[in-house]
């Protein structure tokens, strides 16, 4: 990740070197929804094939995607449970020589074996990745180091104020055409709302004021301290009573926003996670108290898809430009956040790197600018 060049005090040229993916770190595998006791999906996260699977007991598991013997995709195969798998546990197994791997990743049998061929097949190993699944999400911690079967660093984020087994009222998932990092910056970027989000029922062009928001830094990343939010969006206005609201941002791509309203809450919980190099999916969730908002889901989902849609469609169009590497300005103070994201990215790498803990560059600051 190379560094912000600073032209003057105000403008900076940022060469967005792109194509680094933060290790030891959690990201968004799954909707736990998408995934049925007994059931395997085959994924590629930050370019890795990954068999996300639910055993019988509803504990999900993550393996890299590939058998160790020729490199067929184990997802193909089948997935026993303890009882009928014929090696007491619960077991994948590969569709082209019936190689058993259980969920640890482990080779428990190598059926074409006969009495004194003796490998010893538990050593033979298939990457095991640490899975979590809280509040309905699947999250995946994917390791810089391939071979142990470290402990993940930290946990993934929770949506405060809501259990542990609460679920998402409502998800929506789009790709984007695009590094993990231009997905991240679009999203966070307060200056394109009025032009990209422009329509009767969220923002139009007139709408543009001055803001002033105080930031501060949070855990991974930075938090906008809660406040009221800008009278100007009709869709604050319908949750009633005076709200307020909260938005964080962690590393790797985690954007948590938090309105309460009253004695109500909701939460929205973006995920933005790498794909490949050039595909990057986007995972919208809300989790509220509102049973009002329950009975509009049929009305809220259409709005959520088109709100997405707006900014893939813009993504898709800066794809165009992007094709012939021009150089990328970050100004103040809309493009702060984005720098901060650079910034958190290096810090994490460094850390990482040199083996010491990780210190949030972000200061308290008040960060102002129209939209
Ligand atoms: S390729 Fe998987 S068992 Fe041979
Ligand atoms: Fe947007």
């Amino acid at each position: 990740m190379a560094r912000p060049r600073a032209l003057c005090g105000h403008l900076y040229a940022h060469d967005l070197e792109i194509g680094l993916f933060l290790k030891d770190i959690w990201y968004f595998g799954a909707p736990g929804e998408t995934l049925a006791p007994g059931a395997m999906i085959h994924k590629v996260l930050l370019g890795e094939p990954i068999l996300i699977g639910r055993d019988e007991a509803g504990e999900p598991f993550a393996l890299r995607d590939i058998c160790p013997h020729r490199g067929v995709p184990l997802s193909a195969g089948k997935l026993y449970d303890a009882k009928s798998s014929g090696c007491g546990h619960t077991a994948v197994e590969c569709p082209y020589h019936g190689w058993k791997f259980g969920t640890d990743g482990h080779c428990a049998e190598i059926p074409s074996l006969v009495p004194g061929q003796d490998i010893e097949v538990s050593r033979i190993r298939v990457r095991h990745y640490p899975v979590r699944e809280v509040q309905g999400n699947i999250w995946i911690y994917i390791a810089d180091d391939k071979r142990a079967d470290l402990a993940p660093a930290g946990e993934p984020p929770l949506m405060p104020g809501f259990d542990a087994d609460q679920r998402p009222n409502i998800r929506e998932k789009m790709t984007f055409s695009c590094h993990i990092d231009h997905a991240v910056i679009g999203l966070m970027d307060p200056a394109h709302g009025p032009f990209v989000h422009r329509s009767w029922y969220w923002r139009t062009q007139k709408s543009i004021h001055e803001k002033a928001k105080a930031f501060a830094p949070a855990e991974l990343g930075f938090a906008m301290v809660e406040h009221a939010p800008s009278s100007n969006s009709f869709a604050y206005k319908i949750l009633g009573g005076a709200p307020r609201t909260e938005i964080s941002f962690r590393l790797p791509g985690i954007r948590i926003e938090r309105i309460t309203a009253g004695r109500h809450r909701v939460t929205g919980l973006t995920c933005v996670t790498p794909v490949d190099e050039k595909t990057t999916e986007i995972t919208q969730s809300f989790y509220w108290t509102m049973p009002l908002l329950t009975m509009l889901k049929p009305v809220l989902r259409p709005f959520m898809r088109a709100f997405l849609d707006q900014d893939r469609a813009m993504v898709d169009l800066q794809q165009e430009g992007l094709r012939f590497d021009p150089r990328l300005m970050l100004i103040n103070d809309s493009d702060v956040q984005a720098k901060w994201y650079h910034r958190l990215k290096t810090e994490w790498q460094e850390a990482g790197e040199q083996g010491r803990p990780f210190e949030n560059p972000v200061k308290p600051t008040t960060l102002r600018w129209r939209s």
